[in-house]
């Protein structure tokens, strides 16, 4: 890694979208901090990273950002580092089964919202340091499909997948305009980047249960578009991190093919920006409780 660089953390930058915007980054000359679960995926990603780079530019770093205890004590650690020119908030997905964190909310949105939240709040003075510096929060067309209700921790009815993380994804985008506004000040512009479908492993992992019932003759639509590469995913996140032509834009949305896309915006209005503020608040408070 070299002093005079930019630096960059990519979360879930070990597989998937992630790492192919990791190695995007590496090519334009920034070193890059890799967050995830596995030492041996690390590792492995660490190297791709530096054969992009032709340069020794990327960092593995653990943690498993379903915790949000461990989330926390993963921003003071970056935190403590000095200046970040960029926070890729690209961990998330989509799962069948319903699963909890360690601190009992559900895991699409710990992982879609309260992670990546609770780790940019930890990393707002080292951005701000480094400022113009940029945050991108990977959302998902997902949250067309959002049961939008931020009364309780959960929905009521049955658990779906798509359903679930569009609701979280669509929390997190509401956030995203919110900081953006707040950040404004400080320099440092906060995007959401909207990668389109891939086949990603957490893609694979899915099946026709997380659509509700009268979605599922779309199941093979859905299967088609999740066969897409992973690389061609990676256009929307690097661009909102990197285009030169979207300096000083902030609070808006990169759509798959790289370019700003209001399609999600529509969803967010007033009304739920506070609902989710209110909602966070409480899940935070609850989780803090239980840790
Ligand atoms: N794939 C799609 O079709 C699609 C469509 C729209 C939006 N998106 C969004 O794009 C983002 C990336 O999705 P993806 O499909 O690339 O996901 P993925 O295949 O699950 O990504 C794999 C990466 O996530 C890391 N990871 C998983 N759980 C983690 C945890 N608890 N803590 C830390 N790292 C973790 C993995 O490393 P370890 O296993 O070593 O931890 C690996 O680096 C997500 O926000 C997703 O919602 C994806």
């Amino acid at each position: 890694m070299s002093e005079h660089a930019p630096r960059a953390v990519v979360t879930a930058g070990t597989g998937g979208i992630g790492l192919e915007t990791a190695l995007g980054l590496a090519r334009q000359g920034w070193d890059v901090t890799l967050v995830g679960r596995d030492a041996a995926r690390g590792e492995a990603a660490v190297s791709r990273v530096d054969g992009a780079a032709g340069r020794r530019a990327g960092r593995f770093v653990r943690a498993d950002l379903s915790s949000l205890a461990e989330t926390r004590r993963l921003g003071e650690r970056l935190a403590g580092e000095g200046g970040l020119g960029l926070l890729v908030n690209n961990v998330g997905g989509m799962w069948t089964e319903r699963w909890e964190g360690p601190e009992g909310i559900e895991g699409s949105v710990v992982l879609n919202h309260l992670s990546p939240y609770v780790l940019t709040e930890a990393l707002l003075d080292p951005l701000a340091a480094a400022a113009p510096s940029r945050v991108v929060n990977v959302t998902s067309g997902a949250v067309a499909a959002a049961q939008a209700v931020f009364d309780d921790a959960e929905p009521p009815g049955p658990h779906y997948g798509l359903a679930a993380t569009g609701r979280a994804k669509l929390a997190h985008l509401a956030h995203t305009v919110e900081l953006a506004a707040r950040l404004r000040p400080r320099g440092v512009s906060v995007l959401a980047a909207d990668p389109g479908a891939a086949a990603t492993a957490n893609a694979a992992e899915m099946t026709m249960d997380i659509l509700p019932p009268p979605m599922r003759p779309h199941w093979e639509l859905i299967l088609k578009g999740v066969s897409a590469p992973v690389a061609s995913a990676a256009r929307a996140p690097l661009a909102a991190a990197t285009d030169p032509a979207l300096e000083g834009r902030t609070g808006v949305v990169v759509g798959p093919e790289g370019t700003l896309d209001d399609t999600l915006l529509a969803f967010v209005t007033p009304e739920l920006t506070e609902a989710v503020r209110g909602w966070t608040a409480k899940l935070l408070a609850a989780a803090g409780r239980s840790s």
